[in-house]
């Protein structure tokens, strides 16, 4: 049986004293009891503040990006050696926000993918297609594709991959159930062919509007392991009950 995993992401929301403020509601909320893995991404900028809180406790860090060097003149961006240093444990990768407005390729997000794992970070990768390419019956095309240059050379160990189709996120529209699985087990038999036994433990989060409400729904669906959570992770009431939910299906 995979462990369940939950992950916020809080995107461009939330200044440090914001992110300590959670975090302190948050610990009070959920019983750190390690039957669930719980991960928050706040803004790079919280990073050393929130690891302060978290350091003592299960909740692993993650930032939202990184680059794929671990240092030199590349002004503005983030190494996975600062990451690191800064208390991280996980970053997320290929995101569709920084697909679409930063223009990421999947050879961009390979090369990340390679630069966290040479650096010790566990990586969430997220994939998923838009509401034209769903609609032109291209879904498991437009994964098949991102899957295999994303992990191109790459070892699957410490990847968890998070299928975000890009018409759920942010918009209130959640696939059902019945759709997030079908995509995942679509990338969890890709996963079988390329590296064997290994997709049997990796898990897979389903991301976009979920919430509160449909969360046990998509948990009961067999290949869903957790979730990537971005509108409903920003109050710890909310997320403390995604997580309650998760720890409910083991
Ligand atoms: P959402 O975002 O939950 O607000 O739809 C999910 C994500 O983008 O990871």
């Amino acid at each position: 049986m995979r462990k369940p995993l939950v992950a916020a992401n809080w995107k461009m929301n939330k200044a440090i004293k914001e992110t300590l403020d959670f975090i302190h509601s948050f610990l009070q909320l959920v019983e750190d009891s390690g039957d669930v893995d719980i991960v928050i991404a706040p803004p790079f900028t919280s990073l050393a503040d929130a690891f302060r809180l978290l350091r003592a406790t299960n909740i692993k860090l993650s930032a939202q990006d990184v680059f794929y060097e671990d240092k030199g003149a590349f002004t503005g961006e983030i190494s996975p050696v600062m990451l690191t240093d800064a208390g991280c444990s996980f970053v997320i990768i290929g995101h569709s926000e920084r697909r679409q407005y930063f223009l990421e390729t999947d050879e961009i997000v390979n090369r990340k993918i390679d630069a966290a794992r040479r650096n010790g970070l566990e990586v969430i990768l997220c994939i998923g297609e838009s509401l034209m390419e769903r609609e032109d019956n291209k879904t498991f095309e437009v994964l098949d594709r991102q899957l295999r240059d994303s992990l191109k050379d790459t070892a699957i160990d410490g990847i968890t991959i998070a299928y975000e189709p890009i018409w759920a996120i942010g918009t209130g529209k959640t696939a059902t159930p019945e759709q997030a699985n079908e995509a995942h087990t679509f990338i969890r038999g890709w996963v079988k062919r390329k590296y064997e036994e290994s997709a049997d433990k990796m898990r897979i989060l389903y991301g976009g509007s979920v919430t509160p409400d449909n969360i046990e729904s998509l948990l009961a669906e067999p290949d869903i392991d957790g979730a990537l959570v971005g509108g409903a992770s920003l109050k710890p009431e909310d997320f403390a009950k995604i997580v309650k939910s998760a720890k409910r299906r083991i």
